[in-house]
Parts: structure tokens; sequence; C-alpha cells
């Protein structure tokens, strides 16, 4: 007698269920339209594990005070939720403390309710891989919390930390003191928490900030990617380092920076690192908590700006990340564009875009390879090929500078006097910087060269 075998697959766990909801004000349109708004908020929901069943909006004058969309559309809501089976609403913008509170009375406690910045908050928790992403995401995650407990511990305990993990572990109730009630006992734990992983962040960032200093001592310029979520920055990393940088049609694939030495023709070297995707409507708290991740950026030489010339909202996200760069102070570090994805145009389309805004940036596929030759012989000529004229004194107690000149420069003259060395030379514009204090005026110098 045969005994047939028989197999069981573990059963996958069933995705929860949203429906989304958006609104668009007559007066303030956003970045987006509705409409795309709404399609990027069902892939950062199906990123962070949702299955999107419906979705609506609603055009009003200004948002309500009391129940963010009309009363009569919550009544709508509550019913096309319940026909399809939604266990999450999410809404496409931050919801104050109020509107939360109000909503979830209105909308029963068995439907739970999200905003954009909650699910992008559960992403980046998901998706942070070293301790200083785990500890900011995590002081992200309360700050958001805390002015929205309205609820007990146990369910904040389950939602921040994207399941299991440091938060998750953290359910235990503290004693309450006289009077206190239980809200008040949990956001005392709260503000404890908060102020722990400030102090433990801290540490890692003064850790941070000796590495960097080490970098810039060794002198190999930076090039930091930036570009907006999904534009292929990763991809572009691999392809030039041949290493394996995680890579992932979902948004935000890359939290932490990722550094890379790359071999530039002529032999010269760079550090490309790859950052966090920007995105529309970036959370306040996600900014201020990736402060030093985002240092790295702003301390760069050069930033490369990785575009989906693909996308049909490319500009509206080349904008987005632009204007994002100004708000974190990188505003004036020189930026070249490369247009990402060309594998997928048809030839006219990639003729066209030397044309109109993007006249001067650099087609390329950071999946076939196409155009990044000419990408890295843009980035060779800007960080080492244009040279600026100096005159300067250095004393002899800045030996790495003197150094510095010799390794990347030219020099035309030099001087050694009793308090410093004279020089005349030609340095990559990108060092300008390290000698501005101790430039001299060739005019009143005796100085030849
Ligand atoms: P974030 O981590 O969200 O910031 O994304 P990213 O900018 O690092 O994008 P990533 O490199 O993860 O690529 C996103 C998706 O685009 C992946 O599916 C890649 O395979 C795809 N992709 C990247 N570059 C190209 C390209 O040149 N051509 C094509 N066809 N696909 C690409």
């Amino acid at each position: 007698m045969t005994h047939r075998k028989v197999i069981t697959y573990p059963t996958k766990p069933e995705k929860e269920k949203a429906f989304l909801v958006g609104i668009e004000l007559f007066n303030h349109p956003g970045d987006l339209s509705i409409e795309d708004s709404l399609q990027e908020l069902s892939m950062l929901c199906d990123t962070a594990g949702l299955e999107v069943v419906g979705k609506t909006y609603q055009k009003l004058d200004k948002i309500n005070p009391n129940t963010y969309i009309g009363s009569g559309k919550v009544e709508e809501i509550k019913v096309f939720a319940e026909e399809l089976l939604a266990n999450v609403i999410v809404f496409d913008d931050e919801l104050s403390p109020r509107h939360l509170r109000e909503l979830e009375e209105l909308l029963g406690n068995s439907i739970r309710i999200l905003d954009r910045t909650a699910v992008i908050l559960d992403i980046f928790a998901q998706h942070a891989q070293t301790k200083e992403g785990k500890l900011q995401v995590e002081l992200a995650q309360y700050e958001y919390r805390l002015p929205r407990l309205t609820r007990a511990w146990t369910h904040l305990a389950r939602q921040a930390g994207g399941g299991g993990g440091r938060t998750g572990s953290v359910g235990g109730v503290g004693l309450r003191g006289p009077g206190e009630t239980q809200l008040e006992v949990d956001r005392r734990e709260i503000h404890k928490k908060i102020s722990n992983l400030k102090s433990e962040l801290e540490k890692v960032r003064a850790h941070r900030a000796r590495y960097r200093q080490n970098r810039k001592r060794s002198q190999i310029p930076t090039v930091s990617l930036v570009g907006y979520t999904n534009a292929g920055k990763s991809t572009l990393l691999n392809y030039l380092s041949h290493a394996n940088v995680y890579v992932a049609d979902q948004l935000f694939a890359t939290l932490d920076p990722t550094t890379r030495r790359i071999d530039l023709p002529g032999e010269r070297q760079v550090l490309f690192t790859d950052t966090v995707g920007f995105i529309q409507k970036l959370p306040t708290q996600l900014i201020a908590a990736f402060r030093a991740t985002l240092e790295e950026i702003s301390e760069s030489d050069l930033l490369l700006h990785v575009v989906d010339i693909t996308h049909p909202n490319a500009i509206n996200q080349w904008e987005i990340v632009h204007n994002t760069l100004i708000d974190i102070g990188a505003g004036d570090i020189p930026v070249i564009t490369a247009l990402n994805k060309i594998d997928l145009l048809p030839e006219p389309a990639i003729k066209s875009l030397g044309t109109g805004k993007f006249f001067d940036a650099i087609p390329i596929s950071a999946l076939s390879g196409e155009g990044i030759d000419h990408l890295l012989e843009t980035i060779k000529a800007h960080l080492f090929e244009t040279f600026v004229d100096i005159y300067i004194h250095l004393p002899y107690h800045e030996g790495k500078l003197i150094s510095l000149i010799h390794d990347q420069g030219h020099i035309k003259y030099m001087d050694n006097r009793r308090d410093g060395v004279y020089i005349h030379g030609r340095i990559p514009g990108r060092l300008i910087s390290y000698f501005q204090s101790y430039k001299i005026d060739p005019s009143t110098e005796t100085i030849k060269g």
C-alpha cells in the first residue's frame, strides 16, 4: 500500500485591507495631483505590507477642523470600508491628534486609522539596518505617537517598532503614580523613552562625526546620490561598484547611507554615498530624526541627482528633491543630474532628452550601463579638472594642507620662508574652502610664479 505524502504549504498571514482617502484643497494644490498622490500612497501601503482595496477623495475649500474631511464623507467612507471588508483607513496627509480622535470615534473601534506619516514611519522601521537608523526611526515614531495617544500603551507598542524589535518589547506598563490615569503613565513612559533615545543617538552621532572627519582627512571627494524614492540610486551604486547594495522595486528600500569607493577614469577615486530617497510630504519628524544622515548630503563635494525619467511625474519629483535639498541646507552644493532608466525609452524620446528643462543632464541606464562612462567623465571633470588659481601663505603647522596642494594641485611657484610656505598654484575648485583663510593678495605680497 502506498502512502500519499500530503504536502502542506505554510499559509501566508493575511494582509490587512486598506481603504485610502485623500483631499484636494481648491486654493492649495499639492506638489502632485490628488490622483497621483493617492497612487503614490497606494505604493507606500503596498511596501508597508497592506493590501489596498479602494480609494476616494474629496475636493474641499478648507480642511474640516474636526473630522478632516466633511462629515457626510466620513459616513460614505464607513459604508465603503464595510463593503470592501477594509480593516484600515489610510489618509493621504498627516492627521492632527484631534482629527485622529474624532475619526476614531466616528468610524468605530474595529477599524484602524492611519495617515501617510504613520505608513512612511512603518516602512522606515522595517528597513532600518544600522543602529543609528533604528534609533532614528524609533525616535521619530515616539515623537509622532506622543500627542496622538488615545488608547492604552499596548496598542501603541503593537504599532511602533514595525512588529517586534525594540519598541515591540517595551509593552510593560510602568506603575501608576497617585491620581495618574493610564494615559498619563503611558505619556510619562514615552517621554522617558524619547529622552533615552536622544542621548543614545548623541553617542552614535559623535562616533559618526569622528568617522566623517577621518574621511575628510583622507581627502577623497564625496559624491552623494540623491533622488526621489525608486529613481534607481542603489542600482546605480551597484553598477558602479559591482557591489550588492539592496535594490527593490519598493519605496525606501535604502534607508541607511551606504558608502563605496569608486574608481573614476584616470586613476582618480571618489566616494559615492547612497542616501535615503525623498518623497513629497516627507514627515517632518523624519527630517528631524534623519538630520545626521542628511548631513552626509550637506557635506558632500558634489550631488548626483538621479531622476527616473520614465516616470510620468519626473519633473515634479525633480522639484520636490530640489526643494528638500534647499530645506536641509544643501542648496549650494553643485549638482549633476542623471536621467535614469533610458533603456525603457524609445530612441526618439532619448534624443529629445537633451532639450528643455534637463538640457545639461546626462541620460543613463543604471541597469544596462548606457551613458555611465559619460557620467563618470563629467564627475571627474567637475571634481578634478575645474582648477582655480590661488596665492597662499601656509604656516608650517598646516602640514596637511601643504601635502594636499602637493597631491591634488599644481604648484607653479613655492618659497619656503621663516613664517611658512608661500605658494602660487592651481587647485581643484572644490578644495578652495580649505585654503580660504590663508589666501594672500599677489599684488601686495612679493610672490612670483
Ligand atoms: P529608494 O531606496 O526607494 O530610494 O530607491 P532607489 O532610488 O535606490 O531605487 P532602486 O535602485 O532600488 O531601484 C528601484 C527600481 O528601479 C528597481 O526595481 C530597479 O531594478 C529599477 N531600476 C533602477 N535603475 C533602472 C534602469 O536604469 N532601468 C530600468 N529598467 N530599471 C531600473
